[in-house]
């Protein structure tokens, strides 16, 4: 009786092995590394590990933070710094090479071991962040307890380096205050995939968040509004005797803690302060800094700005800017920008500059004599004005200046950089006159949009699916490339109230964007880059990071035929999903009609229901659109 039963769980466990060690034959790496060999086999760590290093301060903070990322229930991990390793071990080590370009690593797992070298710890930290993504998804659980008894790894070679230096995300703070923790997550999100620039928005209408201590009513009083939920941009002012008691700031020491968490992790954080429009929480805390005397209050996400028709034209309700002719602005930014200059170490500081509603500058006495005494002709060149003297405070702090877009109108500041939101003109624009610019246009980068269709998504009021910032191409023809540092998402929180929702906007276009702004152009691939974004969810879910999985979700384009017949035409964002759909108002599943060619929408029905599946996996979330909306949308009254 015995034996057969020793051959079964002999059998068993062969098939375990084997299972185990043929591994994943597509390595699902994001981004993908300039160059990857993969030979058969696998290596199989032993559970009393070591990471040898040459004993390099950082390289040993590197390795530590590993070993705490390896150690499991079945793992024991330690760090020698000792050059020689031995066997199936994890080696760590710089080098002075000459074919490894900036922030480059190569990667050697063979049967014998792992071996990382670089030419500087950042290079050490990428290709950490690489060898990490090899291990099993079950790696990333936080609490290191695991059922994986053995961590085993590809045999590869990979030689890698990344397309651009400047790999960002911007992560909005002002609309809803996230704290040191929170940001410190986000922060470990990002570095997975080699992002290497925070750019934090600090300031804004609905928050000021850096403490200034020669300006303590920043964070006294602009750093607090009444609190609102529902969709912003709706919501009523303070109402008299309300007490504002939502939002935030981060404190001198909130801050140090944020660089140097960052910089541990490669991350250079960029500090915004927005002006001159975007100020009405500067100016709840120094109305004086307004050319329109009054009262302010930190907005709440009330209406106070309009934009007729939607486009780049608009004007305030109430004047959310300093006022360029008031002698009081300057010397307030002297002060901000010399604290944030003591705060960041980073070389440019972030001057915003981008939607000033200038309909109140337009009638006021102090701009028309600006304008007189600076023989300046119009309101851009007020702006530019404006601009300009925020650069020379910027820059005798030490920094270096960048700003939207907009301060380009009027005439560029002579030592700024440019982010270019408003499309890539803008950035072009500069790059042809010797600026750096950073490239992060609303169409391909904008993560704050909704992901898939409105009938499903928290609404914002535009959309930007996947497959587009995958297509997004930061270099244009015609520039220096040298001025083209790289570029980044942005993740404005109007309508992002929590970190949960934050991360869901986030995952997984900035995987794409870490491809876009790392990989070589020519490796990018979308039927490729699928299924590894699939492996990334898997790893996610592990992490219990959220994000979106909206594109399993169906593109309705909804039209009329004549003036009551509603067309609905459907397709798919990724291969291999089926639609089904259903007009009885039951929830469809993959045993419904299948979407061939355009569905003529039956008068009678009261909504349609759709769903995605892969063979009789369902992919896609149930959605409803109702006949309200698709008439609507295809415009019948
Ligand atoms: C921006 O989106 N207003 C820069």
């Amino acid at each position: 009786m015995k034996k057969p039963l020793f051959i079964f769980c002999f059998i068993c466990s062969s098939l375990f092995l084997f299972a185990q060690s043929s591994g994943d034959a597509a390595l699902s790496l994001i981004p993908q590394p300039v160059s990857i060999v993969q030979t058969k086999g696998s290596l199989v760590l032993p559970h009393q590990l070591s990471i040898y290093t040459d004993n390099n301060a950082e390289v040993n903070r590197i390795a530590n933070s590993l070993s705490l990322q390896l150690a499991s229930n079945f793992y024991k991990v330690k760090v020698v710094p000792d050059k020689k390793p031995l066997a199936k071990a994890i080696h760590l080590y710089l080098v002075s090479d000459k074919s490894i370009p900036a922030d480059g690593y190569r990667l050697k797992i063979s049967a014998t071991g792992v071996s990382l070298s670089a030419n500087s710890p950042s290079g050490i930290f990428y290709g950490v962040q690489t060898l990490l993504q090899l291990f099993p998804k079950e790696i990333v659980n936080k609490d290191g307890h695991t059922s994986v008894k053995q961590w085993s790894l590809p045999l590869v070679s990979i030689e890698d380096h990344p397309r651009f230096g400047w790999r960002g995300l911007m992560l909005d703070v002002t609309r809803h205050f996230f704290t040191v923790a929170q940001v410190k997550d986000y922060i470990d999100q990002m570095v997975k995939y080699k992002f290497n620039m925070l750019h934090l928005h600090l300031t804004d209408d609905q928050g000021w968040r850096i403490e200034i201590k020669s300006l303590p009513k920043l964070t006294e009083v602009g750093a607090w509004r009444v609190e609102r939920t529902g969709t912003f941009g709706t919501f009523p002012k303070p109402q008299p005797g309300e007490k504002p008691t939502y939002g935030g700031f981060y404190t001198h020491e909130d801050i140090k803690e944020l660089v140097k968490y960052a910089a541990d992790r490669f991350v250079n954080i960029l500090p915004e302060i927005d002006v001159p429009g975007h100020s009405l929480a500067a100016l709840a805390s120094y109305p004086d800094l307004s050319c329109t005397p009054g009262e302010y209050y930190v907005s709440p996400g009330d209406r106070f700005m309009v934009w007729p028709g939607g486009g780049q034209h608009f004007y305030g309700l109430i004047d959310n800017t300093l006022c360029p002719a008031n002698e009081k602005v300057y010397e307030f930014l002297d002060k901000v920008f010399t604290e944030v200059a003591q705060l960041f170490p980073f070389q440019y500081i972030h001057m915003g500059g981008d939607e000033t509603a200038r309909n109140f500058w337009e009638k006021d006495e102090q701009i028309k004599a600006l304008m007189k005494k600076e023989n300046l002709k119009n309101l851009d060149e007020v702006q530019s004005y404006f601009v300009k003297r925020v650069e020379k405070i910027i820059n005798s702090k030490g920094k270096k200046m960048i700003g939207w877009d907009e301060i380009l109108q009027g005439g560029l500041a002579p030592n700024a950089a440019v982010m270019s939101w408003r499309g890539m003109s803008g950035g072009i624009e500069a790059a042809k006159s010797g600026h750096e610019v950073v490239m992060s246009p609303t169409d391909f980068v904008y993560i704050d949009y909704m992901q898939g269709d409105a009938s499903i998504e928290p609404p914002v009021y535009s959309t930007l699916r996947l497959k587009k910032t995958y297509s997004f191409e930061p270099l244009p023809e015609g520039v220096n490339e040298k001025l083209i540092r790289g570029g980044q998402a942005n993740l404005w929180t109007e309508q992002v109230y929590n970190m949960r929702h934050a991360q869901y906007m986030t995952w997984p276009r900035a995987l794409a964007v870490a491809e876009v702004l790392w990989s070589p152009k020519e490796k990018r691939n979308w039927n490729g880059f699928v299924p590894r974004v699939e492996k990334q969810f898997e790893r996610m879910d592990a992490a219990q990071v959220k994000y979106a999985p909206s594109l399993y979700d169906p593109i309705i384009t909804v039209s009329k035929k004549d003036s009551a017949t509603i067309i609905v035409t459907m397709d798919t964002e990724v291969e291999g999903l089926t639609i089904h759909y259903s007009f009885d108002n039951s929830f469809p599943d993959n045993f419904y009609q299948a979407y061939k060619a355009p569905l003529t929408v039956p008068n009678e029905s009261a909504a349609l229901k759709l769903v995605t599946y892969k063979g009789n996996k369902q992919m896609g979330r149930q959605m409803v659109i109702t006949m309200a909306e698709l008439k609507k949308r295809a415009g019948i009254k």
